[in-house]
Protein backbone atom coordinates (compact mmCIF):
# COMPACT_ATOMS: atom_id res chain seq x y z
CA UNK A 1 0.00 0.00 0.00
CA UNK A 2 1.68 3.61 -0.88
CA UNK A 3 2.70 5.61 1.69
CA UNK A 4 0.16 8.62 -0.12
CA UNK A 5 -3.05 6.01 0.19
CA UNK A 6 -1.80 4.67 3.99
CA UNK A 7 -1.31 8.99 5.03
CA UNK A 8 -4.70 9.15 3.79
CA UNK A 9 -6.31 6.70 5.67
CA UNK A 10 -5.65 8.15 8.68
CA UNK A 11 -7.18 11.71 8.37
CA UNK A 12 -10.86 11.59 9.40
CA UNK A 13 -13.33 11.55 6.70
CA UNK A 14 -13.54 15.80 7.27
CA UNK A 15 -9.89 15.77 7.34
CA UNK A 16 -9.60 14.01 3.86
CA UNK A 17 -11.68 16.23 2.25
CA UNK A 18 -10.46 19.31 3.74
CA UNK A 19 -7.00 17.57 2.78
CA UNK A 20 -8.47 17.51 -1.09
CA UNK A 21 -10.07 21.38 -1.13
CA UNK A 22 -6.42 22.32 -0.50
CA UNK A 23 -4.26 20.49 -2.75
CA UNK A 24 -6.48 20.74 -5.73
CA UNK A 25 -7.30 24.43 -4.51
CA UNK A 26 -4.40 26.17 -7.65
CA UNK A 27 -6.21 24.28 -9.68
CA UNK A 28 -9.81 25.01 -9.19
CA UNK A 29 -8.98 28.59 -9.23
CA UNK A 30 -7.18 28.68 -12.31
CA UNK A 31 -10.83 26.40 -14.02
CA UNK A 32 -12.69 28.96 -12.09
CA UNK A 33 -10.80 31.87 -13.48
CA UNK A 34 -10.52 30.78 -16.82
CA UNK A 35 -12.62 27.90 -17.93
CA UNK A 36 -16.15 27.50 -18.81
CA UNK A 37 -17.11 24.57 -17.20
CA UNK A 38 -20.86 23.64 -16.88
CA UNK A 39 -22.09 24.77 -13.26
CA UNK A 40 -23.21 20.96 -12.57
CA UNK A 41 -19.81 19.71 -12.35
CA UNK A 42 -18.18 20.41 -8.81
CA UNK A 43 -14.77 21.20 -8.85
CA UNK A 44 -11.62 18.96 -8.18
CA UNK A 45 -11.55 19.43 -4.65
CA UNK A 46 -15.04 18.78 -3.52
CA UNK A 47 -15.38 15.52 -5.76
CA UNK A 48 -14.85 13.38 -2.48
CA UNK A 49 -15.66 9.68 -4.68
CA UNK A 50 -12.69 8.86 -5.82
CA UNK A 51 -10.05 9.75 -8.86
CA UNK A 52 -10.67 9.68 -12.37
CA UNK A 53 -12.57 11.86 -14.80
CA UNK A 54 -15.77 12.63 -13.42
CA UNK A 55 -17.63 13.94 -16.58
CA UNK A 56 -16.68 10.68 -18.88
CA UNK A 57 -16.64 8.22 -15.46
CA UNK A 58 -20.08 10.04 -15.47
CA UNK A 59 -21.17 9.57 -19.23
CA UNK A 60 -19.53 5.90 -19.18
CA UNK A 61 -22.03 4.71 -16.39
CA UNK A 62 -24.96 6.24 -18.49
CA UNK A 63 -23.72 4.28 -21.54
CA UNK A 64 -23.74 0.93 -19.41
CA UNK A 65 -27.02 1.66 -18.07
CA UNK A 66 -28.71 2.08 -21.53
CA UNK A 67 -26.80 -0.96 -22.67
CA UNK A 68 -27.68 -3.29 -20.11
CA UNK A 69 -29.92 -1.89 -17.64
CA UNK A 70 -32.74 -0.72 -19.61
CA UNK A 71 -32.15 2.96 -19.24
CA UNK A 72 -34.94 5.17 -21.80
CA UNK A 73 -35.70 8.75 -21.32
CA UNK A 74 -38.71 7.33 -19.04
CA UNK A 75 -37.25 5.76 -16.49
CA UNK A 76 -37.62 5.90 -13.09
CA UNK A 77 -34.13 5.73 -11.50
CA UNK A 78 -32.58 5.58 -7.97
CA UNK A 79 -29.03 6.21 -7.61
CA UNK A 80 -28.05 4.36 -4.33
CA UNK A 81 -25.26 6.45 -2.91
CA UNK A 82 -25.38 9.33 -5.23
CA UNK A 83 -22.12 11.20 -4.19
CA UNK A 84 -21.81 14.42 -5.52
CA UNK A 85 -23.66 14.22 -8.83
CA UNK A 86 -21.23 11.95 -11.41
CA UNK A 87 -24.29 10.15 -12.94
CA UNK A 88 -27.14 12.52 -12.04
CA UNK A 89 -25.30 15.23 -14.30
CA UNK A 90 -25.19 13.06 -17.40
CA UNK A 91 -28.60 11.78 -16.78
CA UNK A 92 -30.26 15.63 -16.57
CA UNK A 93 -29.36 15.08 -20.42
CA UNK A 94 -30.71 11.53 -20.90
CA UNK A 95 -34.73 12.04 -18.73
CA UNK A 96 -37.25 13.27 -20.35
CA UNK A 97 -39.95 15.22 -17.79
CA UNK A 98 -41.45 11.89 -17.88
CA UNK A 99 -38.71 10.05 -16.32
CA UNK A 100 -37.77 10.76 -12.84
CA UNK A 101 -33.97 10.79 -10.71
CA UNK A 102 -34.09 10.00 -6.85
CA UNK A 103 -30.64 9.66 -5.23
CA UNK A 104 -29.50 9.58 -1.49
CA UNK A 105 -26.27 9.90 0.17
CA UNK A 106 -24.02 10.13 3.67
CA UNK A 107 -22.35 12.93 2.92
CA UNK A 108 -24.24 16.08 3.47
CA UNK A 109 -21.90 18.81 0.83
CA UNK A 110 -22.45 16.02 -2.25
CA UNK A 111 -26.04 16.50 -1.59
CA UNK A 112 -26.30 20.22 -0.75
CA UNK A 113 -24.45 20.21 -4.21
CA UNK A 114 -26.72 18.57 -5.67
CA UNK A 115 -29.62 20.50 -4.31
CA UNK A 116 -27.99 23.60 -5.00
CA UNK A 117 -26.58 22.89 -8.51
CA UNK A 118 -28.59 19.96 -10.30
CA UNK A 119 -32.73 20.09 -8.61
CA UNK A 120 -33.67 23.52 -9.25
CA UNK A 121 -32.99 23.55 -13.03
CA UNK A 122 -34.47 19.32 -13.06
CA UNK A 123 -37.76 19.41 -10.94
CA UNK A 124 -37.69 15.58 -11.26
CA UNK A 125 -34.40 15.12 -9.61
CA UNK A 126 -34.24 14.66 -6.19
CA UNK A 127 -31.58 14.56 -3.87
CA UNK A 128 -32.01 13.03 -0.32
CA UNK A 129 -29.13 13.40 2.80
CA UNK A 130 -29.43 10.26 5.01
CA UNK A 131 -27.20 10.11 8.15
CA UNK A 132 -25.28 6.66 8.39
CA UNK A 133 -22.07 5.71 9.70
CA UNK A 134 -19.34 4.73 7.31
CA UNK A 135 -15.56 4.58 8.50
CA UNK A 136 -14.37 6.06 4.67
CA UNK A 137 -17.22 9.08 4.92
CA UNK A 138 -19.16 9.74 7.77
CA UNK A 139 -18.61 9.21 11.34
CA UNK A 140 -20.87 11.34 12.78
CA UNK A 141 -23.12 8.71 13.94
CA UNK A 142 -23.36 5.07 14.89
CA UNK A 143 -26.60 4.33 12.53
CA UNK A 144 -26.12 1.57 10.57
CA UNK A 145 -26.74 0.58 6.88
CA UNK A 146 -27.78 -2.71 7.77
CA UNK A 147 -31.04 -1.01 9.53
CA UNK A 148 -31.69 1.01 7.30
CA UNK A 149 -35.06 1.21 5.22
CA UNK A 150 -34.69 3.15 1.84
CA UNK A 151 -37.03 6.20 2.23
CA UNK A 152 -39.00 5.31 -1.01
CA UNK A 153 -42.26 3.61 -1.53
CA UNK A 154 -42.32 -0.11 -2.99
CA UNK A 155 -42.22 -0.87 -6.54
CA UNK A 156 -41.08 2.54 -7.18
CA UNK A 157 -37.96 2.12 -9.53
CA UNK A 158 -37.44 0.70 -12.78
CA UNK A 159 -33.75 1.17 -12.87
CA UNK A 160 -31.38 0.95 -10.05
CA UNK A 161 -27.35 2.13 -9.78
CA UNK A 162 -24.93 1.56 -7.16
CA UNK A 163 -21.75 2.11 -8.57
CA UNK A 164 -18.97 1.74 -6.22
CA UNK A 165 -21.16 1.06 -3.49
CA UNK A 166 -20.90 -2.75 -2.24
CA UNK A 167 -17.00 -2.01 -2.32
CA UNK A 168 -17.45 -0.03 0.63
CA UNK A 169 -19.82 -1.96 2.55
CA UNK A 170 -19.84 -5.05 5.13
CA UNK A 171 -22.25 -8.24 4.76
CA UNK A 172 -24.82 -6.97 6.73
CA UNK A 173 -25.43 -4.13 5.30
CA UNK A 174 -25.25 -5.36 1.81
CA UNK A 175 -28.08 -7.77 2.45
CA UNK A 176 -29.87 -4.90 3.80
CA UNK A 177 -29.59 -3.08 0.74
CA UNK A 178 -30.38 -6.05 -1.42
CA UNK A 179 -34.06 -6.29 0.64
CA UNK A 180 -34.37 -3.02 0.32
CA UNK A 181 -33.76 -2.88 -3.79
CA UNK A 182 -36.01 -6.44 -3.99
CA UNK A 183 -38.67 -4.27 -2.57
CA UNK A 184 -38.40 -0.70 -4.25
CA UNK A 185 -37.57 -2.15 -7.42
CA UNK A 186 -40.63 -2.71 -10.04
CA UNK A 187 -41.12 -6.10 -11.27
CA UNK A 188 -39.09 -6.51 -14.36
CA UNK A 189 -36.74 -3.26 -13.13
CA UNK A 190 -33.35 -4.01 -13.27
CA UNK A 191 -30.37 -3.16 -11.02
CA UNK A 192 -26.74 -2.01 -12.11
CA UNK A 193 -24.34 -2.55 -9.05
CA UNK A 194 -20.83 -2.54 -9.38
CA UNK A 195 -18.76 -5.22 -6.90
CA UNK A 196 -14.80 -6.84 -6.46
CA UNK A 197 -15.69 -10.46 -6.90
CA UNK A 198 -13.48 -12.96 -5.59
CA UNK A 199 -13.61 -16.50 -6.84
CA UNK A 200 -10.63 -19.18 -8.17
CA UNK A 201 -9.66 -17.64 -10.66
CA UNK A 202 -9.16 -14.18 -9.39
CA UNK A 203 -7.52 -15.75 -6.61
CA UNK A 204 -5.21 -17.71 -8.77
CA UNK A 205 -4.15 -14.42 -10.27
CA UNK A 206 -3.93 -12.58 -6.87
CA UNK A 207 -1.27 -15.31 -6.04
CA UNK A 208 0.98 -15.17 -9.88
CA UNK A 209 1.10 -11.58 -8.94
CA UNK A 210 -0.91 -11.35 -12.50
CA UNK A 211 -3.44 -8.20 -10.49
CA UNK A 212 -1.44 -6.33 -8.18
CA UNK A 213 -4.29 -6.04 -5.73
CA UNK A 214 -4.17 -8.36 -3.08
CA UNK A 215 -7.17 -8.75 -0.53
CA UNK A 216 -6.92 -10.21 2.90
CA UNK A 217 -9.57 -13.24 3.45
CA UNK A 218 -12.18 -12.65 5.82
CA UNK A 219 -14.66 -15.19 5.37
CA UNK A 220 -17.48 -14.07 2.71
CA UNK A 221 -15.52 -11.00 2.53
CA UNK A 222 -11.82 -9.70 2.05
CA UNK A 223 -9.82 -6.01 2.51
CA UNK A 224 -7.80 -4.55 0.60
CA UNK A 225 -6.69 -3.01 4.05
CA UNK A 226 -6.76 -5.50 7.06
CA UNK A 227 -7.19 -2.00 9.25
CA UNK A 228 -9.93 -0.23 6.86
CA UNK A 229 -12.97 -2.19 7.25
CA UNK A 230 -15.37 -0.05 4.86
CA UNK A 231 -12.65 0.89 2.28
CA UNK A 232 -12.10 -1.57 -1.06
CA UNK A 233 -14.31 -4.76 -0.18
CA UNK A 234 -14.52 -7.54 -2.06
CA UNK A 235 -16.80 -10.69 -1.71
CA UNK A 236 -16.92 -14.37 -2.71
CA UNK A 237 -18.63 -14.69 -5.49
CA UNK A 238 -20.73 -18.12 -4.36
CA UNK A 239 -21.60 -16.05 -1.03
CA UNK A 240 -23.24 -13.10 -3.98
CA UNK A 241 -25.09 -15.73 -5.66
CA UNK A 242 -26.55 -17.43 -2.37
CA UNK A 243 -27.83 -13.92 -1.17
CA UNK A 244 -28.85 -12.83 -4.36
CA UNK A 245 -31.24 -15.57 -4.13
CA UNK A 246 -32.28 -15.11 -0.85
CA UNK A 247 -33.62 -11.77 -1.74
CA UNK A 248 -35.42 -12.65 -5.15
CA UNK A 249 -32.60 -11.16 -7.51
CA UNK A 250 -31.43 -12.94 -10.79
CA UNK A 251 -28.20 -12.39 -11.84
CA UNK A 252 -28.76 -11.65 -15.73
CA UNK A 253 -24.86 -10.75 -16.16
CA UNK A 254 -21.82 -11.15 -14.58
CA UNK A 255 -18.90 -9.03 -16.05
CA UNK A 256 -15.60 -9.54 -14.45
CA UNK A 257 -13.75 -5.77 -14.54
CA UNK A 258 -10.38 -4.86 -15.64
CA UNK A 259 -9.18 -4.69 -11.80
CA UNK A 260 -8.71 -8.07 -12.06
CA UNK A 261 -7.16 -8.28 -16.02
CA UNK A 262 -9.56 -9.04 -17.57
CA UNK A 263 -9.45 -7.02 -20.86
CA UNK A 264 -12.91 -7.21 -22.03
CA UNK A 265 -14.30 -5.92 -18.10
CA UNK A 266 -17.12 -3.06 -18.93
CA UNK A 267 -15.26 -1.40 -15.80
CA UNK A 268 -12.67 -1.18 -13.54
CA UNK A 269 -14.75 -3.23 -10.93
CA UNK A 270 -17.10 -6.33 -11.71
CA UNK A 271 -20.56 -5.11 -13.27
CA UNK A 272 -23.87 -7.58 -12.06
CA UNK A 273 -27.29 -6.84 -13.38
CA UNK A 274 -29.73 -7.80 -11.07
CA UNK A 275 -33.37 -8.43 -12.09
CA UNK A 276 -36.28 -8.62 -10.09
C1 LIG B 1 -16.98 5.74 -4.24
S1 LIG B 1 -18.35 6.73 -3.89
C2 LIG B 1 -19.40 6.43 -5.28
C3 LIG B 1 -20.44 7.52 -5.45
C4 LIG B 1 -21.36 7.36 -6.65
N1 LIG B 1 -22.04 6.08 -6.63
C5 LIG B 1 -20.61 7.57 -7.95
O1 LIG B 1 -20.37 6.58 -8.67
O2 LIG B 1 -20.25 8.72 -8.22
C6 LIG B 1 -19.18 5.88 -2.59
C7 LIG B 1 -20.32 6.71 -2.02
O3 LIG B 1 -21.04 5.93 -1.06
C8 LIG B 1 -21.51 6.83 -0.05
N2 LIG B 1 -21.89 5.98 1.09
C9 LIG B 1 -21.08 5.25 1.88
N3 LIG B 1 -21.82 4.51 2.76
C10 LIG B 1 -23.14 4.77 2.47
C11 LIG B 1 -24.39 4.29 2.97
N4 LIG B 1 -24.46 3.37 3.93
N5 LIG B 1 -25.54 4.73 2.41
C12 LIG B 1 -25.51 5.65 1.42
N6 LIG B 1 -24.36 6.15 0.90
C13 LIG B 1 -23.18 5.72 1.41
C14 LIG B 1 -20.36 7.76 0.16
O4 LIG B 1 -20.76 8.94 0.78
C15 LIG B 1 -19.91 7.98 -1.29
O5 LIG B 1 -20.59 9.05 -1.89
Amino acid sequence: MGILRTIYYKLSPRGRRIARRIYYFPVDLCDYIFSQRNSMIPPKGKIFIGSGDFEQQGLHICDLLLKHAGLNENSHILDIRCGIGRVAVPLTGILSKNGSYDGFDIVKEGINWCNKKIAPKFSNFHFKHVELKNDLYNLNTEDKAKNFQFPYPDNSFDCIILTSVFTHMMPEDVENYLSQIHRVMKPGGKCLVTFFILNETITQLMVSGKTHFKFHSFGNYSLLDKNVKEANVAFQENYLLKIFEKYQLKASLINYGKWSGNENGLDFQDVIILEK
